[in-house]
């Protein structure tokens, strides 16, 4: 397949290092030099479900294609109000498309699981127009008194319009379960039957082992897939990595040994925005221009699971 179109939509309130200050033992001193992050854009009346669908609308836009002609919605989200019906659902009646859809939560690496999803779909002859929206509330899963956690992260959604094409060179999907290593647990409805303990815990993050597991898995899908592709590091002219933290993309392009001009980012004023960080970054940089058309494009993305996967594209 390839892209033809891309949209994004951030909350308006933005929290500064120093607004978290305020509330929690932590600094612009720790933080920033720590992540790389200034601000982050958090949900307060906004619903994910709008944010996403005005995603979706932009990113039709800018492929100039109608929503009736969606073949397919992916929506790939961890968390969001509604438990059922699926946030796709949501997409597909927000939107006035009328094809089928379904979520996926591979945690921060969703976007490049959609695309699998959306490249297999097309290559089995099924589909000839997709949708992928990314709509995460990651500060919405973690404690506001944890400053281990919520400091890292902010909410978003992006989107990616595809149709039929040979852009995309190669896709590498990992997974190496090791849940206890960053998790949340919610707690279900109870019955008259429940006789286990069951338990509230918002998102627990071991982070070195985070900081690790990301560096290696990046590094390594991005590899695999220069080598099966037979090329070279230096062959790609973008590398659009998940915005975790800016220590996190600086080991991944040493480990690459690629110029800095390469890696373009947006931790600094988003923060973590779970799998919405790929296509909201693929966004802007394709609106500002800064992607030209025949670029190759590298992306990645590693998260909760561990769950991780690497595209390689032409622009
Ligand atoms: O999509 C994937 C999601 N997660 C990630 O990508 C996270 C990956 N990991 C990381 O980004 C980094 O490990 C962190 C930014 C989370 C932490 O950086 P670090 O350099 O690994 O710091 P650390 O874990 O060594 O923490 C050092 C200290 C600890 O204090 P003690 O025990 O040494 O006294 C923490 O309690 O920093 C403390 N600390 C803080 N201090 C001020 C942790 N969070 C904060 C904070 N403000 N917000």
């Amino acid at each position: 397949m390839k892209i033809i179109g891309t949209g994004s939509v951030l909350p308006k309130q933005i929290v500064t290092n120093d607004m978290l200050s305020e509330f929690l033992d932590t600094s612009d001193a720790w933080i920033y030099p720590r992540t790389g992050i200034k601000h982050r854009h958090v949900i307060s009346d906004e619903k994910l479900e709008d944010m996403a669908i005005e995603a979706a609308k932009k990113a039709l836009d800018d492929a100039g294609m109608k929503a009736e002609d969606l073949d397919f919605i992916i929506c790939s989200n961890v968390v969001n109000e509604y438990i059922t019906p699926s946030l796709s659902c949501i997409i597909q009646g927000g939107t006035g498309a009328a094809c089928p859809c379904i979520d996926i939560n591979c945690a921060c690496a969703g976007f490049i699981y959609a695309l699998d999803f959306a490249e297999a779909q097309y290559r089995a002859g099924r589909v000839q127009n997709v949708l992928i929206v990314c709509a995460e509330e990651p500060t919405r899963m973690t404690s506001w008194k944890d400053r281990n956690v919520c400091v890292l992260f902010g909410d978003g959604a992006g989107a990616a319009v595809l149709t039929a094409g040979d852009n995309i060179k190669g896709i590498k999907l990992s997974a190496a379960s090791s849940t206890e290593k960053l998790y949340q647990i919610r707690k279900l409805e109870p019955t008259p039957y429940i006789t286990k303990e069951e338990v509230d815990i918002p998102l627990q993050m071991k982070g070195q082992d985070v900081f690790k597991f990301a560096v290696k898995a990046s590094s390594g899908d991005i590899q695999y897939l220069l080598d099966k592709l037979g090329m070279t590091p230096d062959q790609v002219d973008k590398y659009l990595l998940h915005q975790a933290n800016i220590r996190i993309i600086n080991s991944i392009r040493e480990h690459l040994g690629q110029p800095e001009e390469k890696f373009p980012t947006n931790v600094e004023t988003h923060g973590n925005s779970s799998s919405a960080s790929c296509p909201i970054l693929l966004d802007e940089c394709n609106r500002k221009g800064i992607l030209k058309r025949g670029d190759t494009l590298a992306l990645s993305a590693f998260g909760a699971g561990f769950i991780s996967g690497a595209a390689i594209m032409e622009w």
